[in-house]
């Protein structure tokens, strides 16, 4: 028995001596394998008399009972050892600051629409949004472009697979009841269904992608769109001009910036309006804030009642304006961006030379315009 309770003891304390999971299953091979000692001792079991037997197999029993138990005990606590090493090493500080040595860039797209939800912020105005696959009716007839209006063709509407035939003016019965789907041709759906979604007043902005069938220098068939809506009891034509100065303002950084609301057509406002800032060409370059010429840069004016009351709105209760512009055009304009195309290409030159550091959020505090 004293040799099996020394051999035991040594086992134990190799055991807790060991440091790693291999030599840990070394030590169990040594003992409990095949040829190990503690095997080697129950093997002569064999040759022993019933009494014997009866006492050393108990023993033997036990003694490997221990030894198990002693490795399973020293396998854990190595395994914890090696993950609290494991988790020291990999330790990440999420309280540093971002690596200056940061590669990514944010595209022009984002930082203007970014730009222009901080200014609308700082006014009040709160952000909505709606989906880019609309119906015919949130994009068009709510909006006061009923089926057989020329607006439609003018807007170049991408449909969805057999929707053409849906919203065919002729059509009515082609489709069903079901309504054309599309993807949306302006922000201006965003409007409708933000009204029908609350009640009044509203004060909102709904930037997001629109899509129209057309590509070139200037047009791509996906761009991006800023919505505006303001409605209250009382708000005029004077509400939307001090609005629209404060933004463009704003937005191009050049406090004494010309401008001037231009009488036009928009079936979903009347009266209607397009806003031109002040600027020069001479010499075929375009410079902002000079010189005696003009450059349209958004469509506004007083939102159509007929708009009001599909949406649910009572409108001889409620009255205000809208307006929509374009987020590219203004990125290219404020950030000298000559080819609308490049923004789509994903170029990582491109998005290197004309992107933003990451860090950069505008605020209206730390500047639009560094
Ligand atoms: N939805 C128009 C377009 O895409 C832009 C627009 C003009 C929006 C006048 C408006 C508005 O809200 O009042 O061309």
């Amino acid at each position: 028995m004293d040799d099996l309770d020394s051999l035991t003891n040594s086992l134990l304390a190799e055991i807790g001596r060991a440091d790693s999971a291999a030599a840990l299953e070394e030590l169990r091979i040594a003992a409990l394998g095949k040829k190990g000692t503690i095997t080697g001792l129950v093997k002569t079991l064999g040759a022993m008399d019933a009494e014997e037997r009866k006492v050393k197999g108990a023993a033997f029993n036990a003694a490997k009972d221990r030894i198990a138990a002693a490795l399973d005990a020293r396998r854990a606590e190595i395994a914890a050892r090696e993950l609290d090493a494991r988790l020291a090493f990999e330790r990440v500080d999420v309280t540093l600051p971002v690596r200056a040595e940061a590669q990514g860039r944010i595209h022009p797209v984002s930082q203007v629409t970014e730009e222009v939800i901080a200014i609308f912020a700082h006014m009040g105005f709160t952000l909505a949004e709606g989906p880019d696959v609309e119906d015919d009716w949130h994009n068009f007839t709510a909006l006061n472009i009923p089926p057989d209006h020329p607006a439609r063709q003018m807007h170049d509407t991408f449909y969805l697979q057999d929707d053409k035939a849906a919203a065919a003016p002729a059509g009515a019965g082609a489709g069903g009841n079901r309504p054309a789907l599309l993807l949306r041709t302006h922000t201006s759906p965003v409007q409708i269904r933000h009204m029908q979604a609350n009640r009044p007043p509203y004060r909102i902005i709904a930037p997001g992608r629109v899509y129209r069938s057309d590509s070139d220098m200037t047009h791509t068939p996906m761009f991006h769109q800023v919505e505006g809506l303001v409605i209250d009891r009382d708000i005029h034509m004077g509400h939307l001009k001090g609005c629209l100065e404060e933004f463009l303002r704003a937005i191009f950084g050049i406090p004494d910036l010309r401008y001037r609301l231009r009488p036009s057509h928009f079936p979903f406002t009347e009266p209607s309006a397009e806003m031109d800032i002040g600027c020069s060409r001479k010499g075929g370059v375009l410079k902002l804030g000079e010189g005696d010429d003009w450059l349209e840069i958004l469509g506004c004016g007083m939102v159509h009642p007929r708009v009001l009351e599909y949406a649910g709105v009572d409108s001889n209760q409620w009255q205000g304006f809208a307006f929509g512009l374009g987020i590219d055009r203004i990125a290219m304009l404020k950030y000298g961006i000559p080819d609308l195309r490049a923004f789509f290409e994903a170029d990582v030159r491109w998005l290197r030379h004309y992107g933003f550091a990451p860090l950069d959020v505008p605020t209206l505090s730390a500047g639009l315009n560094r």
